[in-house]
């Protein structure tokens, strides 16, 4: 089966965006308002990349995008090549592996897909890769550039003269693409990896403290399925997400939402200790005792913004047993019930949670219905919810079955599937229940923290504002906060996730994906996407969204704890060594084109 995306990319025409990218770096070279471009006066010169690339031991990378394979005129065009790449394009690990290539076409800004038929140029990427396995190869990097007066260093260190932008990237995963940008340096952690046990528990650095519990420290390219692996182990888990490749970097500064998170707090609050490389080029550690403010803000403040981070060091919990309820219930999506049923359902998710249910439920509206191959069209709720530390069906029944039956006798014409199965460990349960979803396309995601007054206090206004944001036929209702987020003890007292993630119980997402090389689909995904938060945001106007999953910002992501934060950054970061959109105090540059120029 030809992919929607192969077949869409032949109708569209390619070139307009390139072009118009080329004049403008034709127009800005030079400058010094932008980062340098490979051709403007202060790129550096071929000897100082390869100083650069002596420095670490000949670990520069200077990569060509995957999808030249399938470009002829191209030197890695392959005709063998180009339909394993085609094939592996919309699955993890050829991205995560690759130095440049990220999981969402667009931030690559579809410069070189695997299509013989599209442009192809390296115009979207990095230009030179640092492939680091060491602290001292990030640090490296981040001494390079952008450029930093000597005032600002120490005096030990030479002034950077380099005026080059500067990313990270690990696996490539971000929906805000944060990991990509053209023209630039781009610090690549995903071979980072090395898991150490604590079995005797933790003391973090020069602290005087002592930290009870198994804990690991865990180099920063680290996966998540290697973190389960390493810890099932030892009949641990760790709090982490659902994706197989997910990175330990993009996570844990995200604030990382877990199935394990209403019981034990997010994966930012298991955090003991960090270890970076500041925008100044130091190395260092983070825990309570010392760079407590890095330490706060790199627990939720935002990946590539801070420093970047080489290990972290995280309590581990005893792998609990796993039932899991799979279920779906489903009618005629002209049913004028069919949002009274699903916001009943929703409406109990905070009454739920707090009996220990968690899970990943999924609205749909209005969708092809697959078991009459689309003639007809259904809304409903599908997903899996688990209940912990047991294997008794009854344990997650009793909660799950009153509401199905509720709604079955409520409302007339619904069709309900439940399938219980049980895992002996969570390592085990996540194997066979991890997120399968396919990458390599591009789309837009919104998202919104949603606590129990937005889902009880009036059910209008919750239905209202779940139909609307689910009208693109999709949204997620995650059951991944509650309890054990609120009452969450992370080590130094807090973290710098939005404040609100402790009052939720359902972390919401809505995607509109879009055709490649097609401003005008991007444009009106983006604008759908607008219309779908706006009806959550109506909802619980007082709650955030999660940054590693939306695309709206500042108050969004980080509400009150927003000004500390920039405090934060402009303290440890004057002159905007880390620059990302949209991330801390980002505001004093923008994106012109291929061009990082300041305001
Ligand atoms: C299929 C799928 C499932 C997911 N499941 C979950 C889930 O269950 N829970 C959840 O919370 N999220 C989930 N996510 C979202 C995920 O947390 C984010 O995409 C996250 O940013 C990925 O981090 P990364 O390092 O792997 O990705 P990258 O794209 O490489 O990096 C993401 C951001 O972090 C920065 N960064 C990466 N490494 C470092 C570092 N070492 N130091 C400083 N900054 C760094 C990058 O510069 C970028 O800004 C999922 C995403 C997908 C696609
Ligand atoms: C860096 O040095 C290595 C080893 O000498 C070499 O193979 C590699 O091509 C160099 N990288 C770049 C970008 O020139
Ligand atoms: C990056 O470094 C790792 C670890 O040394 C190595 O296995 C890998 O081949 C390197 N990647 C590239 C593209 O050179
Ligand atoms: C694993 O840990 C659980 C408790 O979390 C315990 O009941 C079980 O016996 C342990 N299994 C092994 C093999 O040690
Ligand atoms: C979906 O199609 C199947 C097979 O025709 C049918 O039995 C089912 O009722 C349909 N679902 C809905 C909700 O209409
Ligand atoms: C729904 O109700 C019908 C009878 O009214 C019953 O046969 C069926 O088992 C019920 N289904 C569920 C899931 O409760
Ligand atoms: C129920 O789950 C079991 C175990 O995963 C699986 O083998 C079976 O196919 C599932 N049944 C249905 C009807 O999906
Ligand atoms: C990629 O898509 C996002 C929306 O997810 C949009 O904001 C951004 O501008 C797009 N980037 C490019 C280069 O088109
Ligand atoms: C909700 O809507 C129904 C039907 O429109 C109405 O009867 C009811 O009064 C409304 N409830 C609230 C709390 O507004």
């Amino acid at each position: 089966m030809t992919p929607t995306w192969f077949r869409t990319l032949l109708l569209l025409s390619a070139c307009q965006a390139i072009e118009s990218a080329h004049l403008g770096r034709v127009r800005q070279a030079g400058t010094t308002t932008c980062k340098a471009v490979p051709g403007s006066e202060d790129w550096p010169a071929p000897g100082t990349w390869k100083a650069l690339n002596e420095s670490i031991g000949g670990r520069l990378l200077q990569p060509t995008p995957l999808g030249a394979v399938c470009h002829p005129g191209h030197a890695s065009y392959s005709p063998g090549q180009c339909p394993v790449v085609q094939a592996a394009w919309f699955t993890e690990p050829l991205h995560s592996d690759d130095p440049v290539s990220a999981y969402w076409n667009n931030w690559s800004r579809d410069t070189c897909l695997p299509d013989p038929r599209a442009p192809c140029s390296s115009d979207g990427y990095p230009v030179y890769v640092v492939n680091a396995t060491t602290a001292e190869h990030v640090k490296a990097g981040v001494d390079f550039g952008p450029l930093m007066p000597p005032s600002r260093l120490d005096v030990s260190k030479q002034a950077r003269k380099n005026n080059i932008r500067l990313i990270v990237k690990n696996s490539g995963h971000d929906y805000l693409g944060r990991s990509s940008a053209p023209n630039s340096l781009s610090i690549w952690v995903h071979h980072m990896k090395s898991i150490k046990t604590h079995p005797d528990g933790f003391s973090p650095t020069n602290c005087n403290v002592a930290i009870d519990g198994l804990a690991i420290t865990a180099a920063a390219g680290t996966q998540m399925l290697e973190a389960y692996r390493a810890t099932a182990l030892l009949n641990r888990t760790v709090v982490g997400g659902n994706g197989r490749t997910v990175a330990l970097g993009g996570f844990m500064t995200g604030g990382g939402h877990s199935i394990l998170a209403p019981h034990y707090g997010m994966a930012a609050d298991q955090v003991l200790e960090m270890e970076l490389v500041t925008p100044g080029g130091d190395i260092v550690i983070a825990n309570e005792c010392q760079n407590t403010d890095l330490f706060w803000a790199m627990r939720g403040g935002g990946g590539s913004t801070f420093g970047v981070l080489t290990s972290v060091t995280i309590k581990t919990i005893p792998s609990p047993q796993v039932t899991t309820l799979d279920f779906a219930f489903s009618t005629a999506a002209e049913n004028p019930h069919a949002f009274d049923a699903i916001t009943y359902f929703v409406s109990k998710f905070p009454d739920l949670a707090d009996a220990g249910v968690s899970g990943y439920p999924i609205i749909f509206n209005t969708v092809p219905n697959t078991s009459d191959g689309g003639r007809t069209l259904v809304t409903g709720v599908v997903g899996k919810v688990i209940k912990l530390h047991t294997r008794k069906a009854s344990e997650i029944l009793q909660h799950l079955d009153p509401l199905l039956a509720h709604i079955n006798a409520t409302w007339p014409g619904f069709a309900f599937f439940t399938n219980i199965t049980t895992h002996a460990s969570f390592g085990l349960w996540y194997e066979d229940n991890f997120d399968p979803s396919p990458v390599g396309f591009s789309s837009v995601m919104s998202s919104r923290l949603l606590d129990r007054d937005a889902l009880t206090a009036d059910l209008n206004a919750t239905k209202r504002g779940l139909e609307r944001f689910s009208a693109g036929g999709q949204a997620t209702v995650y059951i991944v906060s509650g309890k054990g987020v609120r009452d969450a003890r992370p080590q130094g007292g807090g973290t710098a996730v939005h404040p609100s993630w402790r009052r939720a119980y359902v972390h919401a997402t809505a995607t509109v994906n879009f055709a490649s090389l097609d401003a005008a689909a991007r444009d009106a995904a983006i604008a759908q996407t607008k219309g779908f938060a706006a009806g959550l945001r109506d909802l619980a106007p007082d709650m955030g969204a999660y940054v590693n999953e939306a695309s709206n910002w500042q108050q969004t992501f980080w509400g009150d704890n927003y000004a500390r934060l920039l405090q934060i950054k402009r303290r440890v970061d004057p002159e905007d060594v880390f620059w990302c959109t949209p991330c801390v105090g980002s505001e004093r540059w923008r994106e012109v084109d291929d061009l990082l120029c300041r305001i």
